[in-house]
């Protein structure tokens, strides 16, 4: 008997062409962990299956977050005050080097799995430190959280402070081989390894040669970061002059897309010609508006990324961003694009709010694999939202009160309960894993 249940509520999914679906009042059938669709009235073959009524409560597909640093999560909504490399040398990296300390790295860690669990996100790609064994614990936070992520142990064995950066490019290759067969060992159902070089100036090229070798010796997916700031950029094409664009140097050691599957934060600086090669190789580009508010990065051009076919999902990027928000970050992709429109480009149309949370939940999503809507056959992850706590003075319609619980973050404390592929997460997780002394 495979394992059913239904929830029973407003429900409301991202069709495949952005546009927002809404079915008061019905059921969403799971069965072994996939949605078996949503129908106003249960089919006899699902009869006497639990039923979860969550009455009047918006139930929508969880929030994917393509791009989060956990070790950054400490020191978030803090050291706003620079750009990219500065804010590296000056908070990204001081912090990142206590996590040598396994035990600030079990109290660091606790807190962020615990604010992941009680988030509306069910899906996370997730930057560790260049530590193997921090994030073996971080991995093993993640799996009791119930949620989906690919954790990475970082690389980086140049251009970062002596106490963070890997001796050699052997020393960080032979990590990250103990760090997967660690992982692997460990045998997670919900967490996976991913290859994590931080960027091209953290990475010689003896480095990312060896990393290509690890990938494909594990067929590992990939994930770094893209063209996030001018000076970033132009100090990659020092470094690796013979590249054609930045995002060339990771596609000369095969991990950037094609077999590798991949997702790169931000670009938003790609060239005509790195924008092609994203396309051609189909590598997902995590875009983080938050991050590249608080960094003054910049806006990715993301209307054109949509209109090129490119695959495009949202991140927080904590600690760039200042929240690990998913409703925060959809609703900033929105204000940015009308930014982007206003100022830069009057042909980008702006991002509407269903593109934007189509952004967050199935495109995305879509790094995982069918996850992201309630269509047939998808993972079930969903999100049930109360928003009675809003005040109302007229009767509105599911989509408007969709768009006021994301723009007024109902994240925060509306959450009635959270699913990821059929499982129930106890969203509480934090408060029996992790002490508050930090
Ligand atoms: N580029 C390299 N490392 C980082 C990081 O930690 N955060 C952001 N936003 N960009 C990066
Ligand atoms: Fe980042």
């Amino acid at each position: 008997m495979p394992d059913c249940f239904a929830l029973r509520g407003n429900v409301c999914f991202a069709s495949e062409k952005r546009e927002l679906m809404t079915f008061p009042r019905t059921y969403v059938i799971c069965e072994d962990g996939l949605c078996r669709g949503v129908c106003p009235e249960l089919p006899r073959e699902y009869a006497g299956i639990p039923i979860e009524d969550y009455g009047d409560c918006l139930i929508i597909p969880g929030m994917v977050d393509l791009h989060i640093h956990a070790p950054q999560f400490t020191y978030r909504s803090m050291g706003m005050d620079c750009e990219l490399m500065e804010w590296l040398r000056r908070y990204a990296f001081p912090e990142e080097a206590r996590y040598k300390d396994l035990d600030y790295a079990a109290r660091a860690y606790g807190l962020f799995a615990g604010k992941m669990s009680s988030s509306a996100t069910t899906r996370a790609v997730i930057f560790g430190t260049v530590h193997r064994d921090a994030t073996i614990l971080l991995m093993d936070l993640m799996e009791s959280t119930g949620l989906i992520s690919f954790v990475g142990k970082v690389n980086m064995d140049r251009n970062a402070p002596d106490e963070l950066r890997e001796e050699s490019a052997d020393a960080s290759a032979f990590d990250t081989f103990g760090f997967i067969n660690e992982a692997n060992r460990r045998g997670y159902l919900r967490t996976k390894p991913i290859l994590t070089p931080r960027f091209i100036p953290s990475c010689s090229d003896a480095l990312l040669n060896e990393l290509s070798e690890v990938r494909r010796a594990y067929d590992l997916p990939v994930q770094s970061h893209l063209s996030e700031n001018p000076d970033e950029v132009r100090m990659v094409m020092r470094l690796m002059p013979d590249a054609a664009f930045y995002g060339d140097g990771y596609d000369r050691f095969g991990l950037f897309g094609r077999e590798a599957r991949t997702v790169m934060a931000h670009c938003i600086y790609s060239t005509d010609a790195e924008i092609e090669r994203i396309r051609q190789n189909s590598v997902w580009v995590a875009h983080c508006p938050n991050s590249n508010m608080n960094l003054a990065s910049g806006i990715a051009p993301v209307r054109r990324y949509l209109r090129e076919g490119i695959r495009v999902g949202l991140g927080s990027d904590v600690a760039g961003g200042q929240t690990e928000s998913m409703f925060r970050a959809v609703t900033d992709a929105i204000q940015v694009s009308k930014l982007y429109w206003r100022y830069v480009d009057e042909k980008a149309k702006p991002l509407t709010f269903p593109e934007s949370f189509a952004l967050a939940t199935r495109s995305g999503g879509s790094f995982f694999g069918r996850v992201g809507s309630f269509e047939d056959g998808f993972e079930f992850d969903a999100v049930v939202l109360d928003d009675s706590v809003l005040p109302v003075s007229r009767p509105l319609t599911l989509a408007e009160r969709l768009e006021r619980a994301f723009y007024l973050g109902l994240d925060q404390h509306g959450i009635r309960a959270k699913y990821v592929r059929g499982l129930a997460v106890d969203r509480d997780f934090g408060s029996h894993h992790s002490s508050s002394s930090l």
